[in-house]
């Protein structure tokens, strides 16, 4: 059936017994019965709205705080079986990619639709390659910040200020400027985040190196000493390679959702960008590799384990790293970080909070509450670990998830441009506050 026909009024017919993609509702406040198509398993909202008590209701709404089933936009970016640990982009399994991919290929997979040919590829590359340098006077507001400034917090407010230097990223249903601005995106994001850890340091500016690749340069700003030429060790640079592929997109999750609807009133893609950011920066989301590190120091050894997760199933804290709204069973992602963070410690010495996190991991997988609940390891628990061992605070740890999304964000952004059923975000609310009363004159007040 059509889903964009109207919803039919069956108070007066008899509803078939036949078999078709319809969902029958009767309202047993009226009697009135109506017949809403089903497509995709989904019905639209709106179709809800016929359903009435009086003529002049408003009609009925769906209630779904923090959207847990309701669908926002089709997509054919991302695919997420939650229940069986599945994730794919355009097609591909995450573990295919991770294996054989690169990010900057995925990058161009995400957003294109298609794995490039030898010459996409190349042109791909050199383009985001040669926007890697940002202008000189980015760097007065990085130069601006504490030293302790949260690289995340020096993200943000560069991003959304990259908006004010290209101005012709207004012009967002342009194809070509917005390729151009992609290309800005995803080359400068390494940048930002480099320059605000050697703020953090007090140490010079590393400018990009053209000659390495996509990983291999953002190590090169990130730890550049005295060396005329920075040559990154080649099982870190792939490690950094595989996390970013892995964290490159994952459908519509809090950034990407934040991405669509700021995207959505037409502000420019930096603005967009920097909503994204703020929204991965918080620890329930982007910020949960760098709360698990924080709580397995806190949890400090293996002894400690069972009284943390003591205090995690009285709900006094959460078990960080753990859980999922899409995935009821095992991320896909967290088993590929697992294996990465052994050949990072092959080169850097193993993380003694490795101990920690699978005694965590092993107690949490038996336990009741968490079986119960279908809790199991994100992609966060482990990739703090790996962070850690080369060499990154924890405060950057969110930083590396958001320099990869930006490929996600772009690419969740830009189908939302495209498709004509998207217009300006705007949810409704069922309001429960005062009715109409008189304004009472500031003296009389009690
Ligand atoms: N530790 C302990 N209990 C938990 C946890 C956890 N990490 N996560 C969920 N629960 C419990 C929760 O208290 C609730 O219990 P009850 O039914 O008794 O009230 C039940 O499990 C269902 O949880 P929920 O909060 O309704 O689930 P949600 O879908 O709203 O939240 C989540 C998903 C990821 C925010 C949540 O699992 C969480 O806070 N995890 C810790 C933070 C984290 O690791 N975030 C990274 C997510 S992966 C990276 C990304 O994509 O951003």
């Amino acid at each position: 059936m059509n889903p964009t026909k109207p919803a039919t009024d069956l108070s007066s017919e008899s509803a078939s017994k036949t078999t078709r993609d319809t969902l029958s509702i009767t309202d047993n406040r009226t009697g009135q019965q109506i017949e809403i198509p089903i497509k995709h398993d989904t019905i639209r909202a709106i179709d809800l709205r016929p359903i009435k008590v009086k003529p002049d209701d408003f009609g009925l709404m769906g209630y779904d705080p923090a959207f847990t089933n309701t669908a926002s936009c089709q997509s054919k970016i991302t695919y997420i079986d939650g229940d069986k640990g599945i994730l794919r982009y355009r097609g591909y399994s995450i573990e295919e990619l991770a294996e054989k991919s690169t990010y900057i290929e995925t990058a161009y997979l995400l957003l294109h639709g298609e794995l490039p040919t030898k010459s996409q590829l190349a042109d791909w590359s050199y383009h985001v390659t040669h926007h890697t340098f940002i202008h000189e006077s980015i760097k007065k507001f990085i130069d601006g910040f504490h030293y302790d400034a949260h690289p995340m917090g020096m993200m943000i407010s560069t991003v959304a200020a990259l908006s004010a230097f290209y101005p012709d990223s207004k012009d967002i249903f342009n194809p070509e400027s917005r390729r151009k601005q992609t290309y800005r995106l995803i080359g400068k994001m390494p940048t930002l985040a480099a320059f605000a850890y050697r703020h953090s340091l007090g140490m010079p500016f590393v400018y990009p190196d053209n000659d390495l690749s996509y990983c291999g340069n953002f190590l090169n700003m990130l730890f550049r000493t005295t060396e005329a030429k920075y040559r990154p060790n080649p099982t870190l640079e792939r490690a950094l390679d595989i996390l970013f592929i892995l964290h490159a997109d994952h459908e519509q999750n809090c950034s990407s959702t934040a991405m669509r609807l700021v995207g959505s009133s037409h502000v420019d893609p930096y603005c967009a960008t920097a909503a994204a950011t703020a929204a991965l920066y918080g620890p329930l989301h982007g910020g949960a590799n760098e709360a698990v590190l924080r709580m397995l120091v806190e949890i400090g050894s293996i002894q400690n384990v069972p009284a943390y997760i003591k205090s995690v199933k009285a709900g006094e804290k959460l078990l960080m790293g753990f859980g999922h709204r899409v995935y009821k069973n095992y991320d896909p992602r967290a088993r590929i970080v697992k294996n990465i963070a052994y050949e990072v410690f092959d080169v850097m010495g193993i993380n003694p909070l490795i101990e920690i996190a699978l005694e965590c991991e092993r107690i949490a997988l038996e336990d009741e509450y968490f079986v119960k609940r279908k809790l199991y390891p994100n992609v966060d628990f482990y990739t703090g670990l790996i962070y850690q061992s080369m060499g990154f605070p924890m405060t950057m740890f969110p930083v590396l998830f958001a320099i990869p999304r930006t490929s996600g964000w772009i690419a969740q952004w830009e189908e939302m441009l495209l498709d004509p059923e998207q217009k300006i975000s705007r949810p409704r609310q069922v309001y429960l506050g005062s009715d109409l009363r008189g304004y009472i004159p500031l003296d009389n007040r009690k």
